[in-house]
């Protein structure tokens, strides 16, 4: 393997913000090198330098012994370097084959020659098997298809340094082995990837070697195979994490939520079941099993064909959201970006919108609850800042999905839904997460998961709902739950 791209010296501050310190790293052709660290750790920066979207504050960066200055994406791709980015940035108003070739499309006789375009998108798609008519507008597609078109427009620019931030955050696992193919396949073409998740399994499957990334500094660069799970945690978070997952002292008591009956065409078909105080119920399955949508029908998102909510016992309506939350039940959606946050707003008013009404004093807000509050959370979720009242839309992708949950705790819930709660959240704080959630049970409040990531339901959920194409096909204690049962009840449909 030769050595390919260089970063020397690398620093970047926004502001009186430093981000990078000293970067230093090396990336080689034909290899796939993970990036990896904690939320707010420097990881997109560091790669947005490279696609010339932000400019270092000083250092250098080499491509095959040359220096380069990369001053805008275009540029970037011009010297062979394309991004996948954590955020989806396609347009949804235009068609898969124009995003793909936006900026780029082919002309004819001076006009954009749609029928050439539409046959090398297809030609793009097929090439990583995604079965997608190029014609579908963006905002027609599931989030994790929008997903897939990114990945295929990074591909299609044939370069020679693809960078994947996140790239697996919204797809289905045979997706990902999709994605998996074509990254061995570039690797064999010498292609060089830099990899960056917070997935542990997809970094010791895929990535030939490591830099750990922490506030800003490089903490070491390793081959994978020279790296323990529990190294790279620590190196990670700087600390040894004994157990991800919290001892489970919380107590099972009466049910305090009771579906019953639900039905809703082409989404989900008679389902019951409760969830009792003090109980973390975890929702097993496969990605479209109809799980999110039986909770968004809790919420009042939907409505429904046929069913009954009670709480306590007792029948009642819930008429949308803020009727949801008047009830005492919070929903933090797995879509977090689209459906939870205002990147404009500051991070104190995301976290204490949805609970104005609860700390507002004799018809006046007072300021000193919010602040304390809101204080709390930031200190208890880890969620790092420079300031409370800085943008939303500055933090690190994983700290902004941090921000809604604190703002689903903060309207004190008594049944919390949580719908894939530690997605694209780092290791450390992951295991926060996890102890919070205990707490929340421990008070004799209930909590709902639904996740895809079978260690967070088994190390979580004192009962395990499986669904399957949306019905539930299994109901397991803790102790009956293991991955084989749960993996056959989650395909129990799909014969
Ligand atoms: N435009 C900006 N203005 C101010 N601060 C910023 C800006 N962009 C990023 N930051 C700050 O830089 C730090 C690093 O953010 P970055 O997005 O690189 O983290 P990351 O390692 O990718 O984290 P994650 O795993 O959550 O995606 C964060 O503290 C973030 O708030
Ligand atoms: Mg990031």
């Amino acid at each position: 393997m030769s050595e390919f791209l260089e970063l020397k010296g690398i620093a970047k501050s926004f502001g009186d913000v430093q981000v990078l310190n000293d970067v230093n790293v090396r990336f080689n052709k034909g290899e796939v090198h993970a990036l990896m660290g904690e939320n707010g750790a420097g990881k997109s920066t560091m790669m947005k330098i490279l696609t010339g979207i932000h400019m270092p504050t000083s250092g250098e960066i080499f491509l095959k012994g040359e220096s380069l200055k990369i001053k805008n994406p275009r540029e970037a791709l011009s010297k062979g370097i394309s991004m996948i980015h954590q955020e989806l940035s396609s347009i949804k108003d235009l068609s898969i084959a124009e995003n793909i070739f936006l900026g780029r499309e082919p002309v004819k006789y001076g006009f954009i020659d749609y029928k050439e375009m539409f046959k090398k998108t297809e030609e793009v798609l097929n090439s990583i098997g995604v079965a997608l008519n190029p014609k579908t507008k963006i905002r027609d597609l599931k989030v994790s298809d929008m997903q897939m078109v990114e990945i295929c427009k990074a591909i299609s620019y044939d370069a020679e340094i693809i960078i994947m931030d996140e790239p697996t955050s919204a797809i289905t696992d045979r997706e990902v082995e999709k994605l998996f193919g074509v990254i061995r396949d570039l690797k064999d073409n010498g292609k060089s990837i830099i990899y960056i998740s917070h997935k542990m399994k997809e970094i010791y499957d895929i990535c030939d070697v490591i830099t750990v990334l922490r506030d800003g500094d490089i903490v070491a660069t390793k081959p994978t195979t020279e790296v323990s799970n529990n190294e790279l945690i620590s190196m990670m978070v700087g600390r040894e994490l004994e157990d991800v997952f919290p001892d489970k002292n919380n107590v099972v008591g009466e049910p305090i939520l009771s579906i019953k009956n639900f039905s809703k065409q082409s989404m989900f078909n008679d389902i019951n079941f409760e969830v009792r105080k003090g109980e973390i119920l975890g929702i097993a399955g496969l990605m479209g099993a109809g799980r999110t949508e039986v909770v968004e029908s809790i919420f009042g998102l939907h409505k429904l064909d046929e069913g009954e909510i009670q709480v306590n016992n007792k029948t009642i309506q819930i008429n949308g959201p803020w009727d949801a939350i008047g009830k005492g039940i919070a929903l933090v959606t797995e879509d977090r970006k689209e459906q939870g946050l205002a990147l404009c707003r500051s991070v104190k008013e995301n976290i204490s919108i949805s609970s104005l009404a609860s700390i507002d004093k004799y018809g006046v807000l007072d300021r000193s609850i919010e602040n304390e509050k809101v204080n709390d959370y930031i200190k208890a979720l880890r969620i790092k800042l420079h300031s409370k009242n800085q943008e939303a839309g500055q933090l690190s992708g994983g700290n902004q999905q941090k921000i809604v949950l604190a703002k689903w705790l903060m309207t004190s819930p008594s049944i919390l839904i949580l719908d894939e709660p530690t997605r694209g959240i780092d290791i450390g704080a992951k295991s926060e997460i996890y102890k919070l959630m205990v707490e929340f049970a421990n008070k004799g409040f209930a909590i709902i998961m639904i996740s895809s990531e079978l260690p967070e339901i088994l190390g979580m959920s004192d009962r395990v709902l499986v669904f399957s194409n949306g019905e539930k096909t299994g109901e397991l204690t803790r102790e009956e739950a293991n991955q084989e049962k749960i993996m056959e009840y989650a395909t129990a449909n799909l014969r």
